[in-house]
């Protein structure tokens, strides 16, 4: 029976870290959508629960980190990558795009146009990237209820087409924010955990064909890339 992403619990790592923790498993998320949708403060929110009226455009790439522990005995490092929506500054995102295994499209429901946009994002990420990236639509700024341009239920139908699931949050008024980070780090999880299922079966399968006892299959063996790490921000 497969799993699904309620069978998966998460819980954050809070306690500062000083000691280097083996790590066990390490994602990349980003935020994408166009100018002023509200990725940063998305970000800001979900990782020291603030947001800022008048945060200027972002220039360049950042990148934030969160500890999770995953089903009560993994330990996740998530890193989540901000970056301007502008134009103009698309040539840096060759770097921001890379390795990521999940990413939030963005667009303002108060703004037609920024939802129309998300397709042309979503074209960019699986462009940019060689994994199958996992994908969550955010419409956000929900507290601007009376300016909406975009109807709940357009949207959903239309990206439930494309089993593209779609949460709508306020940064401002912190809603769905932690849903919505939980929800796609969950359903990246899951992938990665299929993933290694399938491959511990293709070590057994490799060690059978020529005759080798499968009690010497070493976890390690699975999980050789694995690194340490220390996390550089905590919320
Ligand atoms: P770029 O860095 O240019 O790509 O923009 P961004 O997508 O990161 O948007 P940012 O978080 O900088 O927010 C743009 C503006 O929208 C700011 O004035 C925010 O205060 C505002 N904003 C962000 N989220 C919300 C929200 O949930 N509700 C409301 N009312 N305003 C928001």
């Amino acid at each position: 029976m497969s799993k699904t992403e309620d069978d998966i619990t998460i819980e954050e790592i809070t306690s500062p870290i000083t000691e280097n923790i083996k790590e066990d498993l390490k994602l990349k998320l980003v935020l994408l959508g166009d100018s002023g949708v509200g990725k940063t403060n998305l970000i800001s929110r979900y990782i020291s629960n603030s947001f800022d009226e008048n945060t200027r455009a972002t220039i360049g790439v950042e990148f934030f980190c969160k500890n999770f522990r995953i089903n009560k005995k993994r330990t996740i490092k998530v890193e989540i990558w901000d970056t301007a929506g502008q134009e103009r500054y698309k040539a840096i995102t060759s770097v921001y795009y890379k390795g990521a295994k999940g990413a939030f499209i963005v667009y303002d429901i108060t703004s037609r146009k920024t939802f129309e946009n998300i397709d042309k994002w979503i074209g960019e990420i699986k462009e940019r990237t060689t994994d199958d990236v996992k994908l969550i639509i955010i419409g956000n700024k929900t507290d601007l209820n009376n300016e909406r341009e975009v109807k709940s239920e357009e949207a959903l139908i239309k990206y439930q087409d494309m089993d593209i699931p779609l949460i709508e949050t306020s940064a401002l008024e912190d809603t769905n924010v932690n849903e919505a980070f939980i929800n796609l780090i969950k359903i990246v999880y899951k992938d990665i955990a299929r993933k290694e299922i399938e491959e511990r079966k293709s070590i057994s399968d490799n060690k059978i064909s020529q005759g080798i006892d499968l009690k010497s299959i070493d976890e390690e063996e699975i999980n050789e890339n694995k690194e340490s790490f220390t996390c550089c921000l905590w919320s």
